[in-house]
């Protein structure tokens, strides 16, 4: 019996929503363990669809504990707008439910505006952030002028803070022509949310080590995708904290050895939102109709998806550096109705064949996908709950991916419902 992180293997938005909260069924504590409400992850429950951006996706289910990790960097107004939304949806959120790590760093005012101006000065080379503030947040707690959670239980230290911060942030602001922020709008802005918070806040390492000690097993949940990593990712065109596996140690305060088993979201294509490097996108009819089948429109900021086909070389490269076990393979009943299915097996650099996607942006940029042919099938893995339902040419498709990614698929998802999902390696007992 081991615990599971449930990762991006793409650019993000795989699914990860509705596999957390299908495996959620066997997890006593769900952890958010990195990014912030840049992430927009979907269930599906009995027909309501629940949109969560920072509260981890265990939250739907009764008496679960859900944990935001130090990882995590937390808008507060983000999380009590959330908080609210999914209450209105009938779903209970209290201090016994919801655990907010002291230690996690807050997204203030001045990094969405910051994002916003800096996004804008990009012009062309725009990275297509999310606009939330999260890159900044991040920089300002590596820079160590982050303010944190514990932060707002002490108001004199707090102010002293955000003076600091501003100190910084206000000559850039000024530099772009932008308004400076006042020290005393921010500190009352904070304030007037700080009990709020800080009813959710805890010690979240204790909860989880606490957790673990009873035998309960702790579902780790990743945000974004292993394309989007800091280090990993098609830098710049990235996310600014680190997405694999290993991350979920650092950012929920847990020993790399209890991550347990690693599982990969998979799209059975592939989709981008923002801008950067994308070899197997397809500008196209075929792309279209990806999009349209799988309505491939962002959780979190509406924007339309890129799609293009499977690339096996990104996945593999993904399984190889992120430590990824097995993965689930979702929508995969977007495919159905195609005649032909092309999978990227390696790429073109320069003349040359490479099996890797290589690190630099300008080659990134030049690479041509190199394609397998295969064919699609006639009949439906639409709303499939067993692998005896998935068509011959289907099944195929399945095995030829997990060669090609040389890792097994331990699950496949049929449509975004929760209860079409075959499961067909259990990750807690693997
Ligand atoms: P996440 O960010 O990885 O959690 O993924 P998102 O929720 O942003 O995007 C995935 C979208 O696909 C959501 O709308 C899900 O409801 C939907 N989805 C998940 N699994 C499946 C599947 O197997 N089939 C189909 N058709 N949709 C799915
Ligand atoms: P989930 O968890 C897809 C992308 C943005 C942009 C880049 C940097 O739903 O899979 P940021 O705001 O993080 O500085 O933007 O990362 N991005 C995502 N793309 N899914 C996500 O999250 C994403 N979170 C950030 O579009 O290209
Ligand atoms: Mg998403």
């Amino acid at each position: 019996m081991s615990n599971v992180a449930v990762i991006g293997s793409q650019w993000g938005d795989e699914g990860k929503g509705k596999i957390v909260d299908v495996l959620s069924s066997q997890a006593e504590v769900v952890v958010r363990f990195q990014g912030g409400h840049n992430a927009g992850h979907t269930l599906v429950v009995d027909g309501v669809t629940y949109k969560l951006h920072l509260l981890p996706s265990g939250v739907v289910r009764q008496g679960k504990l859900s944990i935001i990790g130090n990882g995590v960097v937390v808008d507060p107004k983000a999380l009590l707008t959330e908080i609210e939304n999914i209450r209105s949806q009938g779903i209970d959120i209290n201090p016994d439910n919801l655990m907010l790590a002291e230690n996690a760093t807050l997204i203030m005012p001045v990094h969405p505006a910051l994002d916003i101006a800096m996004e804008e000065a990009r012009g062309a080379k725009k990275i297509g952030t999310t606009g939330r503030g999260i890159g900044l947040a991040y920089e300002d707690k590596v820079a160590r002028r982050g303010i944190r959670v514990c932060d707002l239980a002490h108001p004199e230290y707090l102010k002293e803070r955000i003076e600091n911060m501003l100190s910084y942030h206000n000559a850039l602001l000024k530099g772009m022509g932008a308004d400076e922020m006042k020290a005393d709008d921010v500190y009352d802005y904070m304030m007037g949310m700080g009990d709020e918070i800080l009813k959710y806040s805890g010690v979240a390492w204790k909860a989880i080590d606490d957790a673990s000690k009873a035998g309960k097993k702790i579902l780790f949940e990743g945000a974004q995708g292993h394309f989007l990593d800091v280090d990993h990712g098609t830098y710049p065109f990235v996310t600014s904290s680190n997405t694999v596996a290993a991350q979920a140690a650092a950012g929920a305060g847990v020993g790399a050895k209890k991550i347990g088993y690693v599982l990969g979201i998979t799209k059975a294509y592939t989709t981008r939102v923002g801008s950067g490097p994308f070899p197997t996108e397809l500008e196209d009819e075929t792309g279209e109709t990806l999009g349209r089948n799988g309505h491939e429109f962002g959780t979190s900021t509406g924007r339309k998806r890129r799609c293009g086909w499977f690339d096996a070389v990104l996945v593999r490269q993904a399984i190889k550096t992120g430590g990824i076990d097995g993965i689930a393979l979702t929508k995969i009943d977007v495919l159905d109705g195609f005649d032909e299915i092309k999978v990227c097996v390696a790429y073109d650099l320069n003349g040359e064949r490479i099996d890797y996607l290589p690190a630099s942006t300008i080659d990134q940029a030049n690479i041509k996908p190199i394609y397998e042919t295969i064919k699609g099938w006639s009949g439906k893995t639409l709303g499939a709950r067993s692998w005896a339902d998935i068509p011959a040419d289907a099944v195929k498709y399945v095995r030829y991916i997990e060669e090609l990614i040389e890792a097994p698929v331990a699950l496949l998802s049929t449509s975004p419902d929760r209860d079409d999902t075959i499961l067909m390696q259990d990750p807690f007992n693997s």
